[in-house]
């Protein structure tokens, strides 16, 4: 089987790409290739940022490798928190606590009790560098942020993140609905598309 690396080592993120790609390809993690580096993520798009990584990973280790940038965009907030999706609450002077996810959704929730438009976006971009060629493919679900956190499945914003077309939020309708139905499944569902038709 080929081998791919996912510039990553998010496990939630590799068991969703691996169930994805299983039988196609091997995908093995940043530590399963023993890169620790504190790799540059500085871009101002999702899709400068993974393929700040991806080329990254070629560059310093050899492999064929993707890497996924994804966040949420709030349209009243004027796209935040955007590429700071992760760092949110911290970027912006708040401890990360309890966690970093409550964190980020309490401020994201508190700027946006005074807005009406409640529309919001998660984003994802792939960046493939397969020897001299990139490709990117990207995915987007749209639905709508609540004013309370529901469900305790999934991570990062999936508690007050209702995808259009369902009355739950993506904590509360779980790893199944939300695989076929994510930014990142909808991105990943073109990257296998180019892999299998190459
Ligand atoms: P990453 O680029 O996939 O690591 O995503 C950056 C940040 O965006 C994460 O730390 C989360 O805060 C948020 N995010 C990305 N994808 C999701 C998702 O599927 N559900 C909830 N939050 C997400």
């Amino acid at each position: 089987m080929k081998t791919l690396v996912l510039a990553s080592n998010n496990a939630h993120k590799l068991e969703e790409i691996r169930a994805i790609l299983e039988g196609m390809y091997e995908v093995k993690s940043l530590k399963d290739i023993e890169c620790f580096d504190d790799i540059p993520e500085t871009g101002t798009t999702f899709a400068e940022n993974a393929l700040q990584k991806a080329q990254y990973i070629k560059e310093h280790y050899g492999y064929d490798c993707f890497a996924d940038d994804s966040g949420l965009q709030v349209e009243a907030l004027n796209n935040e928190p955007g590429v700071y999706s992760a760092r949110y609450a911290v970027m912006n002077g708040r401890e990360a606590l309890p966690t970093k996810d409550e964190a980020n959704m309490d401020l994201l929730l508190e700027r946006l009790a005074e807005q009406e438009n409640k529309k919001a976006c998660f984003r994802t971009s792939i960046a493939l560098v397969m020897g001299e060629e990139k490709h990117f493919f990207d995915g987007i679900v749209e639905g709508h942020i609540i004013p309370e956190k529901r469900g305790s499945e999934g991570f990062g914003y999936d508690p007050i993140f209702v995808p259009d077309g369902y009355d739950k939020t993506f904590a509360e309708l779980g790893a199944e609905i939300k695989n076929g139905i994510s930014h990142r499944a909808r991105a990943m569902a073109k990257l296998v598309d180019f892999l299998n038709n190459l």
